[in-house]
């Protein structure tokens, strides 16, 4: 059974702050926002004071191999649903599971799985990551093909990448760059859609 991690007085704690529910509306003095931390693996400093950590849950749990999963973030918060006001962060990261891998495989208990209802979850989590970028501010979107093309996953946001980069043994991680629109430079809004 995971065990939920508890601090004895989050907000006394740098970066951390309370649960949505608790506060609406947050104002962190922090430019960087990772939108689904899990363990930070991806961090070169896990605790890198720019950024504010979030994730959906709080918890140790261990894999099947008996490896320590520790997923701590400064705030318990879902993606699709952001506890701050637009246009508030210069960059997003945004790393949501990619595996439908039932919830006891060592990947289910790093990254999380694909539940039913996905679809919208991803398509919710485009739109509230760029709600509160700032305009002309980047996301950074993490995705592995291992069950679905990255192709689907892009059709799920009107936003276009600017560039990207496939990773490890079988290059199926894309790592993709896009920039918000922002509607005072020319030539940098948002292409009109049909329709
Ligand atoms: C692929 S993992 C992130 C790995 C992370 N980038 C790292 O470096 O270790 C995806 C994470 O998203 C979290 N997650 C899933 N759905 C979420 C949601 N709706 N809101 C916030 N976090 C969510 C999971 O708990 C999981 O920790």
């Amino acid at each position: 059974m995971p065990q939920e991690l508890k601090h004895e007085d989050e907000q006394a704690l740098p970066g951390h702050v309370a649960s949505t529910d608790q506060l609406g509306f947050i104002a962190p003095a922090k430019p960087v926002l990772d939108v689904c931390c899990g363990s930070r693996m991806m961090w070169f400093d896990k605790t890198d004071g720019r950024a504010l950590f979030l994730d959906k849950r709080r918890e140790v749990t261990t894999d099947p191999r008996g490896a320590e999963i520790v997923v701590d973030p400064d705030m318990v918060a879902n993606f699709q649903s952001l506890p701050f006001e637009d246009n508030t962060f210069s960059l997003v990261v945004f790393d949501p599971p990619h595996t439908f891998n039932g919830t006891d495989s060592a990947m289910a208990k790093k990254y999380g799985t694909l539940a039913p209802g996905w679809r919208e979850e991803i398509t919710r989590g485009f739109a509230e990551c760029f709600r509160v970028l700032k305009p002309s501010g980047t996301l950074v979107f993490k995705w592995n093909e291992h069950r679905v093309p990255v192709a689907t996953v892009l059709a799920m946001t009107p936003e276009k990448p600017l560039f990207g980069h496939r990773s490890g043994a079988a290059a199926r991680t894309h790592w993709l760059v896009f920039m918000k629109p922002n509607d005072s430079i020319s030539g940098h809004q948002r292409p009109a859609t049909e329709g």
